[in-house]
Parts: structure tokens; sequence; C-alpha cells
């Protein structure tokens, strides 16, 4: 039998809570045999940011990465791995540049999914600069901002075309929100989308590499009570066409770990955010659903890593514009053939036999570990971290009850 080590590289941000959790079950988990005999052993190590030299060998296989979309020098190492190294990447730099939500939204309108309409309008205030103000003042075109809202229709919101956690995001009922919403908006550059109004529910689904997790979500909920538990929210149909638009996105950028929003208003799903190249994955938002992404993380690294998954940067997008373009196909079909591409890039079914074959064992090391003790040493720490001492007590029982939900629900599931 021959052995292969592979290291696992975080590159972390301010998290504590996922990343000890990460750490713990790929030290829990041990060797993995793959089905040719070789034992994979694993190791995961924390990214350090220090200079490089271009033509290293870095030591990692595959990165998971949380940080580079900020700072510019563990960037740039990412893209120096990917480019000369071939170490997989969750997610990849190289996706950034799509990474606001305005490509997403001109890609998926063009794969004719429900994108509510949106307009894309010039800076309130413009950069600071001489050249741009020669510019402005030669070629700027006068618009009627009025014009534009009343084209889209009240409610809709404004919010940055490149946006993440709320920042500057609007809801707008008239012209006196709007014009308030856009002399606030300053140099940042703003969409002004309609508004699915009146919507039955809000799925947000996690997508790590070939799996997805459809989770009903409230945004009008504290950050500890977004996520509820909920098994059958959607119907059989809506939920499958939830997931296929999650995978589709991220087949589409090749981005392999994100999450989307959709909006689900009479039987219609309308994507309004899915580009994010940093989904939140904390114990205390995700809470029972904190073990899948887990699992997913790890299962996706290990897949990756043992089966020596080549990262792949060029976009395909002309296989997935030849399906929007027929015009014997209706949504329905369009989206069941982009599906099959999104499986395909993903190799869903490949995935699917490793994780039953060479990761048996693996839900039941999860299920110990959760119902352990350090487990619920992390539990404690991430709330006494997260909410002021005040709340300490309340949630953690509120978190130890909702994990024990979850663990009660998995040793049903394994029988
Ligand atoms: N077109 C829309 N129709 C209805 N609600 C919307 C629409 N666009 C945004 N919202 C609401 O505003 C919230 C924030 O918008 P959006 O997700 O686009 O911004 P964000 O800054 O990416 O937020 P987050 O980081 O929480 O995802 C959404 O969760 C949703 O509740
Ligand atoms: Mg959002």
């Amino acid at each position: 039998m021959t052995d292969k080590s592979h290291l696992i590289g975080l590159l972390l941000g301010t998290e504590e809570d996922w990343p000890s959790a990460f750490e713990s079950i790929v030290r829990r988990l041990g060797p993995v045999e793959d089905a040719a005999g070789t034992r994979h052993i694993y190791d995961v190590e924390r990214v350090t940011i220090e200079p490089f030299e271009l033509r290293a060998t870095p030591r990692h296989d595959l990165v998971i990465d949380r940080l580079a979309y900020w700072y510019y020098l563990p960037r740039e190492w990412l893209k120096k791995i990917a480019l000369m190294d071939d170490v997989y990447l969750l997610n990849s730099p190289f996706t950034f540049q799509s990474m606001e939500k305005h490509a997403a939204y001109c890609a998926m309108m063009r794969l004719g999914l429900h994108v509510p309409d949106t307009t894309l309008v010039p800076f309130k205030n413009p950069p600071d600069h001489a050249k741009y103000a020669y510019t402005a003042a030669h070629y700027n075109q006068p618009f009627d901002l009025d014009a534009i809202a009343e084209k889209i229709g009240y409610p809709l919101f404004m919010k940055p075309y490149d946006g993440g956690a709320w920042v500057g995001v609007s809801q707008i009922r008239d012209s006196a929100e709007l014009h308030h919403a856009y002399d606030e908006s300053g140099q940042r550059l703003m969409h002004l989308q309609k508004a699915v109004a009146g919507y039955d529910v809000f799925a947000r689904s996690l997508s790590i590499g070939a799996e997805t997790m459809v989770m009903k979500f409230d945004p009008d909920q504290p950050m500890h009570a977004r996520y509820s538990i909920a098994h059958d929210f959607l119907d059989a149909e809506t939920g499958a066409e939830t997931v296929s638009i999650g995978r589709l996105v991220n087949a589409f950028f090749r981005w392999e770990f994100n999450s989307c929003e959709t909006l689900i208003r009479d039987g219609v799903v309308y994507p309004i955010d899915y580009a994010n190249a940093c989904p939140d994955v904390a114990i205390t938002s995700l809470h029972y659903y904190f073990p899948w992404a887990m699992k997913a993380l790890v299962k996706w690294s290990i897949f990756c890593t043992a089966t020596g998954r080549k990262p792949r940067y060029d976009l395909d997008t002309r296989r997935y514009f030849d399906i929007a373009e027929r015009t014997d196909l209706d949504y329905d079909e369009k989206l069941a053939a982009y599906r099959a591409l999104a499986d395909d890039y993903f190799e869903v079914e490949r995935y699917a036999d490793f994780c039953a074959s060479r990761l048996a064992h693996f839900d039941g090391i999860v299920l110990e570990w959760v119902e352990g003790a350090e487990f619920d040493r992390l539990l404690v720490n991430t709330v006494q971290d997260t909410f002021p001492a005040h709340e300490h007590d309340e949630f953690i029982a509120h978190y130890r009850g909702l994990l024990g939900t979850w663990a009660q629900d998995e040793h049903t599931r394994l029988g």
C-alpha cells in the first residue's frame, strides 16, 4: 500500500468556529483509502502571510480561502499557486471579477432565470479625479432617476452592484425615499431592482462543491434566528429548481463555496443574490445546519485531493448560452439542461460514489464529535465570543438544543 500526504490550507480572517470544527473533523477522520489502495493522509494548516517566491513550490494541495477577496498579498499568492502549481482553491480569485452581483445578474438573465428587472445608475458622487471630471463634463448624460424608478415600479430595492452584508441596501416605496437613498449612496455604484413584494418564502441555499442545502430563511429576524429548521417547506419541484439554480450559478462562474438567495412567490423562483466570495458558515447562524456544512466542506476537500480533481478556471459559458438560445426548450427544460452541465462539472455522481465507498464511516465520526465534549467547548467559546455576557447562558442553551435536535435526527437517519 502506498501513502500520499495532503496538506489543506485555511486562509482565514476573523473566524475561529468553523476552522476549529474543520480541523477537528479531519483529525478524527484519519487516513482515507481510495479504490486503488492508496492511503491518503490529511493535515490542515492555517496559512500565514509572508513574502513568497514566485517559483517556490507550495506545500498545499487545496486552500479554502476566506480572506483574499479583501487582502491583496494572499490574493496574489492564490493566483500564483493556482497558475503555477494547480493547487485546488475554494474559491479561486480568478472568479472575483464576477463576484459582484452585477455579472451574476447579467449571466442569469441571459440564461432565462427570473431575475427581477434591474437598472444600474451612475454614481451620485463621481470619483474625485481631474480626468474623470473632464470625461464626466463631456460625456455623462443627465438622467431622470424618477423615470427609471417608475419604469421598474415601486416598491423596489436600491443596493450596491457589488454589495454584501446589507450595507447600503434599502427598500424604496416612493420618490422621496428614492432620492434620499440615492443621495446617501455617495460614491457607490447602485442597482435599482424591482422588489419581489409579498413573497411566500425566502430560500437560501448553501453550496459546497457537489452538495447543496436549501434552507428556510427570514431576513427580518436577528442573526441567530434567520435560518429555521424546516424540511419540507418547498414542494419537491420547487426544491429541485432552487438546487438547480444554485448549482448552475456556481458551475457557470466556477464557484465552489457559495450561497444563493431565492424568493419564491406563487411557485416562481426569483434569484436575487448569488455571488458570495465568503458565505456565512458561522455556527451561530447555521446552528442545526452547521454539521452538514462542515461535513460537506471536509468531504469535498478530500474528494478533490484524493481523486486528483483538476481545478478549471476557464469558463464554459458558450455551452450554457447555446442552451439559452434554443427556441424548442421551455424554462423547465432549459433548467434541466443547465443542471446536467452543472452536475457534470461538479462530478455529482462520482462524488456520491466516493463518499459512499470511501467515507462510509464519516457520518458516524461526525455524529460522535457533535455529541462530545470538544464540540460543546467550541459551541460555548463561540457563544462567548459572539454575544454579550448577560446573554451567554440563554444562547448556550439555545444552540445546545438546536444541535441536540440535529444529533437526534442524525441518529434516526443513520438507523
Ligand atoms: N429584489 C428584491 N425583492 C425583495 N427583497 C429583496 C430584493 N433584493 C433584496 N431584497 C432584500 O434585501 C436583502 C439584502 O439584499 P441583498 O441580499 O441583495 O444584499 P446583500 O448586501 O448581499 O445582503 P446579504 O449579505 O445579507 O446577502 C435580501 O436578503 C432581501 O431580504
Ligand atoms: Mg443577500
